[in-house]
């Protein structure tokens, strides 16, 4: 489930000045395995120096046969970003994982729904996918899209959402806020945030009325729109947040000094190893991997879940878990890219 295929870049397309869209064609014999769910992502491998680099981007178009297509912002220094934005060319290979995820949803020809994305910067991607797919198969439902930006140069789609808007008039509710550009109404001018959308449930929206809500863009935005829908009197269990946006450190100092030291056993492929921690192993999955360890990862986020492996005995804590669902959790399983051991005696089977 977590191998990765090489697949050929079929285009490049700018999206803006700083973000391209890749698309990749897959092949005939690999059809099945890259069947997706609007709002899953890929990861992405590729060699960079002498360094294995993988990155996770949400898949954005719904729907192309023998195609499939991320979108990819720059960010400063980000070596992926930079590698894809200035030397990645169509007919290169990189490696994909398979679709993975459970942020989205899969449309039904037979609901009829009114759902809300709310989208900042690169945050749009997933949410073009879902929109699209929904609108196409569920001819009774509607979508309000509230999208983030600093300006109108920077926001990402912009054609694609103007073209789902022309082919959905009735259906699609287009509302863009921009942080850096005047606006018409002073209502649309600002970030998204919690009290954007007071702003927008005192004038213009009920947010009430949502059957399911959609959330992706930064942890903080993240964090305060959510609130704000609840207490606008949106359910908190209609909102699904996406936290595509993977934190480089994922545990403090004092915990990786105290499991320094400890030892840790793996099953994997069949196989039984043991190793051992170290201060500088941010988790087991470092670790384990620093030892010459051949374990499924992706993100190293805590976002992902490729990682996941259940606790046989021993205990172990996770500095952030954004992927794994409660009962999952119940079960004993834990991300390894985000959990250090608390004592020895820590026993985790990846063969689950
Ligand atoms: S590698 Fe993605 S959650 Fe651990």
């Amino acid at each position: 489930m977590t191998t990765f295929h090489a697949l050929k870049v079929a285009k490049i397309e700018p999206e803006t000045a700083d973000s391209v869209e890749i698309t990749f064609s897959v092949p005939v014999a690999l059809a099945e395995q890259f069947v997706w769910r609007p709002g899953q992502h890929l990861t992405l491998k590729t060699r960079i120096g002498n360094e294995d680099i993988r990155r996770c981007y949400s898949i954005c178009r719904a729907g192309r046969d023998g195609e499939i297509s991320v979108a990819v912002k720059g960010i400063a220094n980000g070596r992926f970003s930079q590698y894809a934005l200035r030397e990645l060319r169509a007919g290169m290979e990189l490696e994909v994982m398979v679709p993975q995820g459970t942020f989205g949803y899969a449309p039904n020809a037979n609901h009829s729904g009114s759902y809300l994305a709310l989208a900042a910067g690169s945050g749009i991607t997933p949410m073009l996918a879902i929109i699209e797919a929904t609108l196409s198969a569920e001819p009774q439902s509607q979508f309000t899209l509230i999208y983030g930006n600093r300006s109108s140069r920077s926001m990402m789609f912009r054609q694609a959402l103007a073209d789902m808007k022309d082919r959905w008039p009735q259906r699609l509710q287009l509302i863009y806020l921009f942080s850096q550009e005047q606006t018409e109404s002073e209502l649309f001018h600002g970030r998204l945030d919690g009290a954007k959308l007071h702003a927008l449930g005192d004038t213009l929206i009920d947010f009430t009325g949502f059957d399911r809500a959609f959330i992706c863009g930064p942890q903080a935005m993240m964090q305060e729109t959510q609130t704000a829908l609840i207490s606008l009197g949106l359910d908190g269990g209609k909102i699904g947040v996406e936290h595509f946006n993977t934190p480089d450190s994922t545990s403090n100092h004092a915990a990786r000094a105290q499991a320094a030291g400890r030892t840790v056993t793996l099953r994997h492929d069949g196989h039984e190893r043991q190793i051992v921690l170290e201060e500088g192993d941010e988790s087991v999955l470092d670790a384990a991997l620093r030892q010459g360890a051949d374990l499924p990862f992706a993100c190293k986020g805590g976002v992902c879940a490729t990682c996941k492996c259940r606790v046989v005995s021993g205990e172990a804590e996770m500095a952030i878990n954004y992927s794994l669902e409660a009962d999952q959790i119940a079960a004993g399983y834990i991300l390894s890219c985000q959990a250090l051991p608390k004592g020895n005696g820590l026993v985790l089977d990846f063969d689950v």
